[in-house]
């Protein structure tokens, strides 16, 4: 691995297949300058801006930040880094942290849109009391190992989620699977049921108002399985589709090779959306617990 001055590089403590990449404060002060240029709002209203920010982090790096995360992204054998600032350094909020994710972000591709927030990224907290109409706010439950954009039309190559605040938080842990350390991933991915077409809608919140179809497993150009899948949003059509989706829920989530880890807060997680899956477990009891998110996904630049 090519050393990148400012950056600690290195393998998560719980993976082989994650890595670790540690930005110094001196990368974070070279950063203040051309931060400052663009407000949250110019970057929501002018796309280019996301781009000049994307360059000025892999500038201070001589393009080798960005050759970096895009290998680790593709290659099957990993496939997701987490990037992790200092917790003490005052100069990094939540501001600081959008317009990182952002910079991040338009080193790999082109985020969507967002429905559920009408821009390129959203923001949302997980709080003690909660009234939606998904898992994705519920503390106390929880979240199931899955992918994201199940049921968009968009491509989903990546999604990439960052702790911009966590306060009185006990359990809420991450949880990751990588589909080639799966115990049931041969059997499942080849069941016949598994490569038909399911229909996928979703719930209210998300401003998303069409269905899309398609198969849970589909396989990559060299054969190798890939999923798209969350408990929540396909709508089995018959016995089989229901059965079929009951023990792949019950298969992944009794899976002794989930990698379970807590993400401080100011870091940033990337993962393939292929071959990656993701979850969170329930949090502990707590009046006052809360935690803020902000996620981006997307598709790969194609040139
Ligand atoms: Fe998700």
């Amino acid at each position: 691995m090519e050393k990148i001055t400012g950056f600690e590089i290195s393998k998560h403590e719980k993976s082989k297949r994650i890595y670790k990449v540690k930005i110094e404060d001196q990368i974070i002060d070279k950063l203040i300058f051309p931060f400052h240029k663009f407000d949250v709002t110019a970057l929501e209203y002018k796309p280019f801006t996301r781009f000049t920010l994307a360059k000025s982090l892999d500038d201070l790096t001589s393009n080798k930040l960005s050759n970096l995360i895009n290998s680790i992204l593709k290659e099957r054998e990993t496939g997701c880094f987490i990037i992790e600032t200092n917790s003490e350094n005052k100069k990094i909020d939540d501001i600081f942290l959008v317009k990182l994710s952002t910079a991040v972000t338009h080193l790999i591709g082109i985020p969507n849109h967002d429905s559920m927030a009408g821009k390129f990224y959203a923001r949302f907290h997980v709080k003690h009391e909660d009234h939606s109409d998904s898992y994705l706010r519920k503390a106390y439950i929880n979240m199931d190992l899955h992918t994201d954009g199940t049921y968009v039309k968009d491509v989903t190559d990546w999604l990439l989620m960052t702790k911009l605040e966590e306060k009185n938080a006990e359990g809420g842990e991450t949880t990751l699977l990588h589909l080639d350390d799966w115990e049931h991933c041969e059997e499942l991915s080849k069941d016949p049921v598994g490569r038909q077409n399911f229909i996928w809608g979703s719930p209210k919140s998300k401003n998303v108002h069409y269905k899309v179809e398609h198969p849970v497993f589909t396989e990559d150009e060299k054969g190798r399985p890939k999923i798209s899948y969350i408990d929540q949003f396909p709508e089995p059509n018959n016995m089989d589709q229901g059965n079929f989706l009951q023990k792949l829920s019950d298969a992944l989530e009794e899976s002794n090779n989930k990698v379970i880890t807590k993400l401080p807060v100011g870091s940033i997680i990337v993962a393939n959306n292929y071959f990656w899956l993701h979850g969170r477990k329930a949090f502990k009891q707590n009046k006052n617990l809360s935690r803020e998110l902000l996620r981006i996904r997307g598709s790969f630049f194609t040139n």
